[in-house]
């Protein structure tokens, strides 16, 4: 029988991610009404991780003995100053979902759970990645300093981001 408090908190991760969904939707959004179609596509690859990871969650509170429970999903905000901007609430996003696996493994190792320990090393190799990945591309963005044809070099490369498929170990998403 699985611990209340690690049910409870996989539980509230999957609306964490479910957020980080809604989030980076609107990101796409804004990044799609300057027609700046890299950067969008850049966030509509991220939307689908991001539905990825609430699937590996579900699926793995459904394969413990829990059963999802939703909550109301935050309105994230949807008006940006600058596509720096977003990079920087993107980065400062998943440094929060960072902290929230990190919470969650110390939940695992409190009660001993290997099993959801071994499940959530994937999310905290996933968490470095994302947050070196908008970093990235956020000091990119510092660099150039609002210059026009920077930016256009950098939603070039942002174009060529494609969706793969999460491989999470131990759920089918
Ligand atoms: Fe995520």
């Amino acid at each position: 029988m699985q611990n209340e408090k690690m049910i409870q908190a996989v539980n509230d991760q999957v609306n964490k991610e479910l957020f980080s969904a809604y989030f980076y939707l609107a990101m796409q959004a804004y990044f799609s009404s300057l027609n700046l179609d890299g950067f969008a596509n850049y966030f509509r690859v991220q939307v689908q991780e991001e539905r990825d990871h609430a699937l590996g969650f579900f699926n793995y509170l459904n394969k413990i003995g829990g059963k999802v429970t939703f909550a109301e999903i935050q309105k994230p905000q949807s008006e940006f100053s600058s596509p720096q901007e977003v990079f920087e609430l993107a980065l400062k996003h998943e440094q929060f979902v960072t902290q929230s696996i990190y919470s969650l493994m110390n939940i695992a190792r409190e009660i001993q759970d290997h099993t959801t320990e071994i499940f959530l090393q994937w999310y905290i190799t996933e968490q470095a990645e994302e947050e070196e990945n908008m970093g990235r591309v956020l000091n990119k963005l510092k660099l150039i300093k609002g210059d026009g044809a920077g930016l256009f070099m950098i939603d070039s490369e942002l174009a060529q981001r494609i969706y793969t498929p999460a491989v999470i170990p131990g759920v089918i998403i």
